[in-house]
């Protein structure tokens, strides 16, 4: 897809501060450091959207950046941070609780990081998505940490111990390995398979 307009439109805490304007959107979620500023930059070849991410109060709250007036980003923020209280962990459950079940998400990508086992935070994000009908997209960020070999067997292992039936995808902001088929998937998911 080529990339014309990216706009940051806004953050939200709550559903009255959605956009209203019917638009498909594409939720992204992952660990806390898995690479998910990084991924969004190199899917839209733009510093933007890190920039906007990393402002402090930004990183908790839901972020909003339209795409070529077409769909959505939906940066949610990162579980599995440390020295989060218990407060907080609730809080902001409670705020992406309440987002996942916007009927205009159309798909979610689940980043983990393919040199680990995924970990109990990662298998609770995965299942919640599945219990809510969410079409789901994996994609194993710093493909370049690990060899080819290794590659492989990093898939294979997240494919056949965890996730057999999903689409499984490496990337690495280093090579842009998978970058046009991840953007098939995603441009499928919002409708637009046919525009270039
Ligand atoms: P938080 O917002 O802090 O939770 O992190 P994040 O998930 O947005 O991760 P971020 O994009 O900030 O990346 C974390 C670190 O991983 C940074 O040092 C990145 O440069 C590095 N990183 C991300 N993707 C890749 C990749 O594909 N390859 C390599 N080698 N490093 C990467
Ligand atoms: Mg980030």
């Amino acid at each position: 897809m080529k990339i014309k307009t990216i706009e940051f439109v806004g953050s939200a805490v709550s559903k009255s501060q959605y956009p209203d304007d019917g638009l498909g959107q594409i939720v992204f979620s992952g660990r806390s450091n898995v690479g998910k500023s990084s991924f969004i930059n190199s899917l839209l070849l733009s510093k933007n959207i890190a920039r906007v991410s990393q402002t402090p109060g930004k990183t908790r709250l839901i972020n909003f950046f339209l795409i070529n007036k077409l769909f959505y980003f939906v940066d949610i923020p990162g579980y599995g941070y440390a020295n989060v209280s218990k407060a907080e962990i609730l809080r902001f459950a409670s705020m992406i609780d309440e987002y996942l079940k916007n009927p205009l998400i159309k798909m979610a990508i689940l980043l983990l990081d393919i040199r680990r086992v995924p970990n109990e935070d990662d298998l609770l994000m995965y299942e919640y998505f599945k219990s809510l009908n969410i079409k789901l997209l994996i994609v194993l960020t710093k493909a370049d940490k690990l060899s080819n070999n290794q590659r492989v067997k990093q898939v294979n292992m997240i494919k056949n111990k965890l996730f057999k039936e999903d689409v499984i995808i490496p990337y690495s902001t280093k090579s842009r390995i998978n970058h046009d088929e991840i953007w098939t998937y995603l441009e499928k998911a919002v409708g637009l398979e046919n525009e270039d």
